[in-house]
């Protein structure tokens, strides 16, 4: 893999992931990133790698919708490994407003995977990131394996099912050289203040209500964003051609419980609020519509095939989430302001 293809590289995982490719990991070759830069993709979160990494990262502002575009891309730029992350990702959007979710998620996976196809005797990898939500809600026992069979009850869940359903066609069909991961929910640098975690740290910092949909006992499996990436890797590098491997943290925690951590480990890094403790800021709202109840990971395949494990634990991982938002505060000012939008404006319109 010399060249590889990074789609969404300016989002949350996407761009922890570039960073661990040429920061911490073993690859040696260049990443060509394309990223659309919707309201999730921010350049700032790949601030000085272009500089760092002159010979091996270039960025396109592209839509992987783009079949023209992404035909240029790939053939001025030999790709021949493809790391697919574009999609839009959040569950609560995707239930008010579909449509970007079956466009880019189901349609620009079809067209990467038409561009590759037209170029497949250079290909030797697409690699396509997805989730454990398209499994669907657990009871409270049991643990999605690679079998589990896919039962997706959010728009955006039913997205990637169809465009992980379309990766592995293309592999039964056309032979193409594919692998997919369905990974549980990350959390740590950079992730978009939309998402539980970072919401309520923000939200708790600036003393602000906490919102928790429903009675707060939904199970999330909770998976430190740099065990992701070298997750990821590993499987790119090792995995079997036309697998899927399930990557989650081993770490079950209800909703209410990790904003309760949160709120503790602020009370005390920085300090009680006039009124007490955080906690006090937790506000039960309606819950999200068809919301799952229990999601878990059994990840032995990944341990047992790949030697992969998580390295972080919730309760370290956490506490270094925090710290970066607390010393990242330029960054999530421009977030939140959404000044990072006009940043991409003048630079790229
Ligand atoms: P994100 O929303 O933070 O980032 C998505 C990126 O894709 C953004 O930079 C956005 O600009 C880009 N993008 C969107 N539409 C595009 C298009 N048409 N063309 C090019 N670029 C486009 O998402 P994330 O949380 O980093 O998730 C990345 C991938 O991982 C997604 O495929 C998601 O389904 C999957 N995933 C996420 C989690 C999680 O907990 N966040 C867990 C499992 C799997
Ligand atoms: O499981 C993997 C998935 O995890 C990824 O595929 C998605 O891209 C990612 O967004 C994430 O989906 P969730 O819906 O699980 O994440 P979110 O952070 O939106 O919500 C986590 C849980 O917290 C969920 O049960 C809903 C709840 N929640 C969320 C928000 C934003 C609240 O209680 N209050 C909130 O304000």
């Amino acid at each position: 893999m010399k060249n590889m293809l990074v789609t969404g590289g300016c989002g949350f995982i996407g761009a922890n992931f570039i960073h661990y490719l040429l920061e911490e990991s073993d690859y040696s070759g260049r990443i060509i990133n394309v990223d659309k830069l919707t309201y999730a993709g921010n350049p700032e979160n790949l601030a000085g790698v272009e500089e760092r990494f002159p010979e091996r990262y270039i960025f396109f502002k592209d839509d992987i919708c783009d079949k023209n575009r992404m035909a240029d891309i790939f053939d001025e730029n030999e790709i021949d490994a493809v790391c697919h992350f574009a999609a839009e990702s959040h569950v609560d959007r995707s239930i008010v407003s579909p449509d970007d979710f079956i466009q880019t998620n189901i349609v620009g996976t079809f067209n990467l995977l038409e561009t590759t196809r037209e170029r497949i005797k250079n290909i030797k990898l697409f690699h396509h990131i997805s989730t454990d939500e398209v499994f669907g809600s657990l009871g409270i026992e049991g643990y999605f394996t690679e079998k589990t069979p896919y039962h997706p009850n959010s728009p955006y869940s039913a997205s990637k099912a169809g465009s992980d359903h379309l990766v592995r066609a293309y592999h039964e069909t056309y032979g193409m050289p594919v692998t997919i991961s369905n990974c549980s929910n990350n959390y740590g640098p950079y992730q978009f203040p939309e998402k539980l975690i970072p919401l309520i740290i923000l939200n708790a910092l600036e003393g602000k209500p906490l919102p928790v949909y429903g009675d707060g006992k939904n199970i999330r499996d909770w998976l430190y964003v740099r065990d992701h990436c070298a997750a990821v890797w590993e499987i790119m590098k090792r995995g079997k051609i036309g697998e899927t491997y399930n990557i989650g943290g081993n770490n079950e925690m209800e909703n209410i419980k990790v904003v309760e951590i949160i709120c503790d480990i602020l009370d005390e890094t920085a300090g009680m609020l006039p009124a007490g403790s955080r906690r006090g800021l937790i506000t039960f709202v309606k819950d999200r519509p068809g919301h799952d109840r229990r999601y878990a990971i059994d990840a032995s395949k990944m341990r047992d095939d790949l030697g992969w494990q998580p390295e972080e634990s919730f309760e370290t991982g956490i506490k270094s989430t925090i710290r970066w938002y607390i010393d990242n505060k330029k960054w999530t000012d421009h977030v939140i302001s959404g000044e990072y939008q006009a940043w991409i404006k003048k630079h790229y319109t």
